[in-house]
């Protein structure tokens, strides 16, 4: 409650949020986004999220980190009992690792197999590796707000990149197909869509061309590039009680590109 008694919007405070694949990029941006709103965060990564967690407690929040492989069902169940020990409990997931910059532009036809595969383990097993670890504990709670990180690509049918597209639409009908079943127990389900977007990923990888970055803000209403900040907000939205007669949906965050 603020002082003049009434709740503010977007409030996070006695929320603990896993985010997955927050040492870097879009998935740093929400981990500290929603500390900012009063989550205490918890960041499952392959790689260390010390850096991440020392901005966050520098700057007034809390938040931890431990090594998560989503693929390895040991791993996630050992992240997220280690979480719920030490937080107490878990009351909303952000699934946002995933395998793209890792993948280069190739036509469909020239991918090998494999690549489909480690696209569909990690965006999608994953995904649902880390849904099922929370879910009894959301279950217990009566209470749970998860959110799953898909792609506009989907949407405007992005070419070059088919194993990551066709995981990502994968990952859109996971919401969908979970809602009816998760909703009894009070736990809510969502899809954020960003567009392209400027992360450590994109950067690093190379897998980009500026060509596709400057070709991509052209389609959007808001033409400007989009930061792995544009998308914290729906993120944020969406763990918070301000969406609480929402669930199965999908939220857009684009720049307008496509007008879902
Ligand atoms: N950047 C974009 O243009 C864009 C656009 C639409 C959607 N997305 C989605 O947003 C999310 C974040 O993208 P990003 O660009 O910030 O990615 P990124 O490559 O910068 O970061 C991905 C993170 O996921 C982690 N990760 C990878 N495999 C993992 C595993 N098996 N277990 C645990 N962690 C793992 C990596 O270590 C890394 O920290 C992804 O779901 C991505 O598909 C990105």
């Amino acid at each position: 409650m603020t002082e003049t008694g009434l709740s503010p919007t977007m409030d996070l405070r006695e929320r603990v949020i896993i985010v997955t694949g927050a040492a870097q990029g879009i998935g740093a941006a929400i981990a500290t986004a929603l500390a900012a709103r009063g989550a205490t965060i918890a960041i499952g990564d392959l790689q260390p999220a010390d850096q991440i967690v020392e901005k966050i407690s520098t700057a007034g929040g809390r938040a931890s980190s431990g090594h998560c492989d989503v693929t390895s069902a040991e791993s996630v169940a050992q992240f997220v009992n280690d979480t719920a020990t030490r937080h107490g409990t878990i009351t909303g997931l952000v699934n946002n690792a995933a395998l793209f910059s890792a993948i280069k532009p190739t036509r469909f036809e020239d991918f090998d197999g494999s690549i489909y595969r480690a696209a569909y383990d990690v965006n999608v097993v994953g995904t649902i590796g880390m849904i099922t670890a929370v879910t009894p504990i959301m279950r217990n709670n009566g209470y749970g707000k998860i959110v799953n990180i898909g792609s506009s690509s989907v949407l405007k049918g992005s070419t070059m990149l088919l194993p990551y597209v066709v995981s990502k639409g994968a990952v859109h009908a996971i919401a969908r197909a979970l809602a009816r079943e998760l909703g009894p127990d009070g736990i809510r389900i969502n899809t954020v869509t960003p567009g392209l977007t400027l992360s450590d990923g994109v950067h690093n990888a190379g897998n980009v061309s500026a060509e596709r970055i400057t070709d991509d803000m052209r389609t959007r209403a808001l033409a400007r590039e989009q930061t792995p900040e544009d998308v914290t907000g729906a993120v944020a939205f969406l763990q918070s009680a301000d969406s609480d007669f929402m669930t199965g949906q999908l939220v857009n965050v684009d720049g307008g590109s496509q007008l879902h």
